[in-house]
């Protein structure tokens, strides 16, 4: 175990058995439906899409957004696009593909868009939720884990760009905050 962490969540292996079993409940719920575009939500959900889409027994295609919540006084839940998908979404099933789901803003936001943009449906993906942070009503459709209120890092999941290549989830020593 990295030496800054104080305690581990989530293993590597409850990790990779949980993202197969998403994978199967997701292509069986697509069956009858147009395959999924998935949009996966920079940086975080790398790691995490990596490891369940290549149990998806469908001919998905990939998409990329890198969004930041703007920290502004009245704007809550807005979110400004750092890097927007780089095809049409019209007439798509959409599948976002997200890390954690906290206060919901930005799961909100961009499901929102995506509707802006004409997508036919959007669903959320997450490998972990944290409902007792929740400001805005957002609800994922697939969840890995839920975990308490607790800030987390790891497999893919950072503390200002770092510990993102941890291979399961934890909790950093508490000195390690500033
Ligand atoms: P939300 O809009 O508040 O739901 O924020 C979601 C984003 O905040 C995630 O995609 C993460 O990047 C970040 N985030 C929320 N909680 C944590 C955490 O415990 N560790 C690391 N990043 C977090």
């Amino acid at each position: 175990m990295h030496t800054d962490i104080n305690k581990i969540l989530v293993t590597h292996d409850q990790i990779v058995e949980r993202s197969k079993e998403l994978a199967k409940e997701i292509t069986l719920a697509y069956k009858d439906r147009k395959a999924p575009l998935l949009v996966a939500l920079l940086k975080g959900s790398i790691p995490f899409l990596a490891e369940f889409m290549k149990h998806l027994n469908m001919d998905i295609e990939v998409d990329f957004m890198d969004v930041s919540s703007y920290e502004g006084t009245e704007s809550i839940g807005d979110v400004r696009i750092l890097k927007d998908l780089d095809q049409s979404v019209k007439g798509d099933n959409i599948l976002l593909v997200e890390d954690i789901v906290d206060t919901g803003k930005t799961l909100k936001q961009v499901s929102k868009m995506l509707y802006n943009k004409g997508a036919n449906s959007v669903e959320i993906v997450t490998l972990l939720d944290k409902p007792e942070r929740r400001l805005v009503d957002v609800k994922a459709d697939y969840i890995g884990f839920v975990i308490p209120n607790e800030f987390v890092v790891g497999f893919g999941l950072d503390y200002n760009e770092k510990y993102r290549n941890l291979p399961y989830v934890g909790v950093l020593k508490d000195e390690l905050y500033l």
